[in-house]
Parts: C-alpha cells; structure tokens; sequence
C-alpha cells in the first residue's frame, strides 16, 4: 500500500450486519479513514448485503450451503489443498478422528476457495468479519495473508474472551449468570476465537435484565469497540508479539 492510499478492507457478514452499518457509518462520518471494497456472505439471506448495497458498496455471497452440497456430490477439492498440511496446522477440531476431520476440512476447502476466489480481485488490506458464523481453515487464513507482517483477519466475538468462545457468546454470559457481559475484537489465529485479544468492552449485567436486554447492550457496545480497533489497525499501530507463551496484541502510541 502506498503513503497515500486508504487501506482496503472487505467485510463478510451473515446475518443484520448492525456492525457493518456501524463500521460504514464510521467511513461515513469521518471517524475512520478506511476503503471499504466489498462486503460478502455466507448467504444469499444475510441483511447486511442490502446495508452494503445501500450505501454503493459492491457485494458476493460464497454460499457455504450449496457449497457443502457439491462436496457431497463430489467436487473436485481445490488443486492446493492438502488435507495433511490443513489438518497439521488446523486447531478447531483437536483430538478427533480422521474420517470426522477430513469432512470437515474438505467442505470448508471448497466453501474457502469460492470465498478467495471472489475476494481477490478486490486487493484487500485487511478482512474484518462482522457477525460472520463460520469458522476459517488454514486453508483460508493462509491464503488470505495480505502482508507479512500483519495478521490480515479480525473479528469481533459476543463475550468477553477467553471466556464462552462459539457461536453463543451472549446466551452463554447470561445463561452462566455472569454480572458482567462483553465484546471482544481479536485476530483469526488457528483456533476457535482463539487469536490474540486487540480491544474488549464490558456492560454490567443487572437482575431483572433478559438476554434480550444482555443482547442489546453487548451489541451497542460492539458498534463502538470495532471501528475503533479497525482504526488502531489502519494507523498501523497494532503490534503482535510472543510474551509469556501467549501471542498478544500490543497498542503502540499515537503518532505525535
Ligand atoms: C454480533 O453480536 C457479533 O458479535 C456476533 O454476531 C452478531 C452479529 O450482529 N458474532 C459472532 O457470534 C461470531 N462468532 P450483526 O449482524 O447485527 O452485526
């Protein structure tokens, strides 16, 4: 990327995509100096791709479940995958027999394929997924890498992490009957919500509030905390490091 150009980011959503329209509005409103190329789906259904829509952005949907069906019918896997080397890499499924790994990985290959390959003509910095509900391979982080130096996915998660990773992360914090929910925005490393932590924020959780109200909460704090870890990313002022055993994400210093 040259000194000038605005970092290109894609987006990928499946569902509302309240946090891409948080995101675009934050483009919008001058809060964060940012590109956004392209928005994309696991499902022609995803709301967010008439959000993106709205606003001119450029969309595409990898639809992950007629994908998973040509798998089924046999389709040829990506010629550079290798089930060995994903699953060597791979720590999503850790413990578990092969013949129930290499389905899981094959049908993902060729989801993951579709997805790179209808990404790549957009060039993209950094790939930020906002409410996207599957899980990436090797296979895909791998081929995504845009620089070396910078880990090129983030995602933001409905917990406070390492706390209720999955697909749950607020009914999980109430069901718990925590006094404290939140949101995270982290790395994609290898594993499930597993990369390293770059901004989290956190709401009280009262008696007499339902999940609804946990939800209504932890996503208003959501709309904030992700531009703002977005823009962390765009000034370049997101360092991961190795300390204690643990990748983790330092925030270096506005420049003066
Ligand atoms: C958000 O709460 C986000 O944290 C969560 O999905 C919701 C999407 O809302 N993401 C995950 O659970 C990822 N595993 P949105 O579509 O309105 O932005």
């Amino acid at each position: 990327m040259d000194g000038n150009a605005k970092m290109r980011i894609g987006v990928l959503v499946s569902g509302g995509g309240s946090n891409l329209q948080a995101i675009m509005d934050a483009v919008k409103g001058g809060e964060l100096d940012v590109e956004i190329v392209c928005v994309g789906a696991d499902t022609p259904s995803a709301k967010g791709l008439q959000r993106a829509e709205a606003q001119g952005i450029p969309t595409f949907v990898s639809d992950y479940r007629a994908l998973f069906a040509q798998w089924r019918d046999g389709a040829s896997l990506p010629r550079d995958f290798s089930f060995e080397a994903v699953a060597a890499k791979q720590s999503l499924m850790k413990g578990v027999p092969v013949d129930t790994l290499r389905p899981f990985l094959e049908k993902r290959a060729l989801a993951e394929a579709d997805l790179l390959a209808q990404l790549a003509p957009y060039s993209i910095d950094l790939l930020v997924l906002a409410g996207f509900m599957r899980v990436f391979t090797p296979y895909f982080i791998d081929g995504i890498a845009a620089s070396p130096s910078q880990p090129p996915i983030m995602n933001i998660h409905p917990a406070l992490l390492p706390a209720f990773p999955g697909t749950d992360g607020y009914g999980d914090t109430f069901r718990y009957g925590c006094k404290v929910g939140g949101c995270t925005v982290h790395f994609v490393d290898y594993g499930e919500d597993s990369g390293p932590i770059i901004g989290q924020s956190s709401f009280p959780i009262l008696a007499g509030d339902d999940l609804d109200a946990v939800k209504r909460k932890g996503l208003t704090e959501e709309w904030s905390l992700f531009p703002s870890c977005i823009r962390l990313y765009a000034e370049g002022r997101l360092q991961v490091v190795e300390r204690w055993g643990t990748r983790v994400v330092d925030i270096l210093p506005e420049e003066a």
